[in-house]
């Protein structure tokens, strides 16, 4: 009998529904015992958020400090065979019930030389998530063998409107006839079975943790390379700003929020001056950088890579 863990967080049940389409062959196979670990924070968050409430969350969450959240279910003396570790992105960081996880005592010791499969679902900003979450995974001894990525099919213009107006008001029906559904596509949740499928083949091959990605050729962490550079600069600007905002006090006070609002102005004026700008010259001088954005396209997409070829085979 193969042991498996998934462990997630999902708000509004996005990410639930890719936790449990994407193990659904492992849970309905007669050798295999799947257990379902849904986070959940002492302190809930809102849902739909508070414009406030949502900028708020934004300084401790970049800065991966661990909210309270619920002891787990899972005994953390257990060894599981894999564990599928499904999670949400925030302020390119991630989703704190998550890092909460990754830092508590239990679950290290439920990660400790364990094979981890990352599962991140998000609008499409998930790299520099993903490399807190490798930092994460190694200092809690996880072998991380393969990750899978999956995200909003519209386009950045378009998710910069319905995801906000998603998570804030949350309307995620398309409207104007020019915006499409928020979040990801239900076609695409279907499909995850194909990593469940796969990973239960590893499993029974005992092949899961032989160095060799078990999700290459599934098409399973492809990466928009002209995504890289704003999410290198966004994150380090958010850590800045993170600083300062934890400095001037905790969540919820006054001086804090005054501070959000300034951040808020200078937030949109970023967006809507330097990110087209910086977009239009980084387009223009992508030729010269090719070979770098391939090199960096490559590595965001470690362990499983982006190939398709496996997928009718
Ligand atoms: C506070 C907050 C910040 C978010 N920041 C990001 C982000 O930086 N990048 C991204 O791709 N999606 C971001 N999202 C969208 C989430 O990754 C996710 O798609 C959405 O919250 C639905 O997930 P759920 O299953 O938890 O409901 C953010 C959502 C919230 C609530």
């Amino acid at each position: 009998m193969k042991r498996v863990l998934v462990v997630y967080f999902s708000q509004t049940g996005q990410l639930a529904s890719i936790a449990r389409t994407l193990s659904e062959p492992l849970a309905s196979a007669a050798d295999c015992e799947v257990e379902y670990e849904a986070l959940t924070p002492r302190k809930p968050y809102p849902f739909p958020w508070p414009v406030f409430d949502f900028l708020d969350a934004f300084p401790e969450t970049v800065a991966l400090e661990p909210p309270e959240i619920e002891p787990l279910r899972a005994d953390p003396d257990q060894r599981y065979d894999l564990i599928i570790l499904a999670y949400t992105v925030w302020f390119l960081s991630p989703a704190p019930p998550i890092t909460a996880f990754l830092k508590s005592g239990s679950g290290r010791a439920l990660l400790s030389n364990t094979p981890v499969v990352t599962v991140v679902g998000c609008r499409n900003m998930w790299l520099q998530a993903q490399e807190d979450m490798k930092a994460l995974l190694a200092e809690a001894g996880a072998r991380h063998v393969d990750h899978v990525a999956l995200t909003d099919r519209g386009s950045s213009l378009k998710t910069l409107i319905t995801t906000p107006r998603w998570m804030l008001t949350g309307r995620r029906d398309p409207f104007w006839g020019v915006f499409p559904r928020a979040g990801i596509d239900a076609a695409d949740i279907r499909d995850s079975a194909r990593f469940g499928n796969a990973l239960l083949r590893a499993l029974r091959a005992g092949t899961i943790d032989s160095g060799e990605p078990t999700l290459r050729g599934l098409g399973a962490a492809p990466v928009d390379d002209r995504l890289i550079d704003s999410e290198r600069i966004g994150k380090r600007s958010f850590t800045i700003w993170s600083k300062l905002l934890r400095r001037v006090g905790p969540p919820g006070t006054a001086a804090r929020r005054a501070v959000l609002g300034i951040y808020l102005v200078f937030l949109v004026t970023m967006i809507a001056t330097v990110v087209p700008i910086t977009m239009t010259l980084r387009a223009l001088l992508r030729p010269l950088r090719q070979r770098k954005i391939s090199a960096q396209k490559a590595y965001f997409e470690q362990p499983s890579g982006s190939d398709r070829s496996g997928i009718h085979s």
